[in-house]
């Protein structure tokens, strides 16, 4: 095919492509065990029920025909917004706007939001998924560091003592990607706290919430304040091919973001949000398939991290995370991106930590590694544990 002459737009030439889809794609060799995706483990699809759903949103019928089937409003299905007011801190189903995934909330609160030269904070490191959603709305971003309780607070309550002022703060307070962290309850309300005395919005994303593999994370932020947009999403518990997101917000901010929404795609299909709050609204089926969920988490995250503590010893430091789909380590001293060659030449592929930050303070993360359990079956995790320490070794020896 001829090559396209026509000019591009500023934004569309400057947004970059995803670091992680341009390694997905890399990685699709069937000889490649992938721990660089997040993917949701296949096996553990909730397919039948997800059949049955499907069938009956379309033989249901409505004066327009099957709903599922039909244009629908902006704000979503009422009964998928029902359904989400007791998943989430919404006091009422009219706080619900429902998403084309939670990305689309991203996209949208950060539109509603931002304007261009404006400080955005986020956790270093934080989801790359926001930093490109928040891009185009070309804000400085301020990275705040974090351990194993998520955001160092005390951290940002300094810099907004020096002056900083963010018109948002985004966190993924539950097992976050990638470093598996969960923001503790106080650091969430210090977070609120600051968030009010220093009038910006929290952006809290929360898809890993319900998969907590050793207990429940703390209540969400947006149970205490109306400073926080709550962000979250059917893709980790059901599927993420349902495209099926949420944003709770208060009353102004809600409106902005359906009238972004309204001109972005009219909105999220019906016969997605038919499904899906078929399913979650299913109470015994999903205590049934968190139950599933959280046993099949478990016993890959413990598979991967027994098989890098034998494959590497005290060489390779791992903050085990308490649930979510990710494991952070760190090997001091190795340029992580300098090994993924030689870990792609082995078999093996995960995310160098660098992907993961902000400007001149993503060299930081040049040690870290992210490795998903999340997608390869447990037997598979064991063999990737031993051809990434093959890649190391190799490394290691190079003159
Ligand atoms: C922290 C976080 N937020 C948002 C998303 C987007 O999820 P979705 O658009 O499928 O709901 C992801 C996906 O991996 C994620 O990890």
């Amino acid at each position: 095919m001829a090559t396209c002459s026509v000019p591009l737009s500023r934004l569309a030439r400057s947004l970059p492509s995803s670091a992680i889809r341009d390694l997905l794609r890399l990685v699709d060799r069937p000889d490649v065990i992938s721990l660089a995706g997040g993917l949701p483990a296949p096996d553990l699809f909730p397919a039948e029920r997800l059949a049955e759903a499907a069938s009956r949103a379309v033989a249901s019928s409505g004066r327009l025909g099957p709903p599922a089937l039909q244009y629908g409003t902006t704000e979503g299905l009422a009964e998928l917004r029902e359904v989400v007011r007791t998943w989430s801190p919404a006091r009422s189903a009219d706080d619900v706007l429902v998403t084309t995934g939670s990305q689309q909330a991203l996209d949208l609160v950060a539109h509603a939001l931002v304007d261009p030269g404006e400080v955005v904070v986020v956790e270093r490191p934080t989801y790359l998924g926001f930093l490109q959603a928040v891009a185009p709305c070309e804000p400085r971003v301020v990275g705040v560091g974090s351990d194993r309780d998520g955001m160092r607070t005390d951290e940002l309550e300094e810099r907004l003592r020096s002056g900083l002022r963010p018109s948002l703060v985004y966190v993924v307070p539950s097992f976050a990607n990638p470093s598996g962290a969960t923001l503790s309850d106080e650091r969430r309300r210090h977070l609120v706290d600051l968030a009010e005395r220093y009038g910006f919005a929290v952006v809290e994303d929360d898809p890993y919430r319900e998969l907590g593999i050793d207990g429940h994370p703390p209540a969400p932020l947006g149970t205490s304040s109306d400073a926080v947009v709550t962000v979250g999403s059917a893709s980790k518990v059901l599927a993420p091919g349902l495209r099926v997101g949420w944003a709770v917000a208060p009353k102004p901010l809600r409106e902005a973001l359906v009238r972004i929404k309204q001109a972005r795609d009219l909105h999220t299909p019906t016969i997605s949000q038919a499904v899906a709050a078929d399913v979650l609204g299913d109470g015994d089926f999903m205590a049934s398939h968190l139950a599933t969920l959280r046993d099949g988490y478990r016993t890959r995250r413990n598979a991967l991290s027994a098989a890098l503590a034998r494959a590497f010893g005290d060489a390779l430091h791992i903050d085990l995370p308490a649930g979510g789909m990710f494991l952070w380590a760190c090997h001091p001293g190795l340029d992580a991106a300098a090994l993924l060659p030689a870990a792609l030449a082995q078999g093996v592929a995960f995310v160098p930590g660098v992907v993961f930050g902000t400007g001149d303070e993503a060299h930081g993360l040049r040690d870290r590694f992210r490795l998903s359990y999340a997608t390869a079956t447990p037997a598979e995790l064991i063999e990737a544990s031993g051809r990434l320490a093959s890649a190391v070794g190799e490394v290691r020896s190079l003159p």
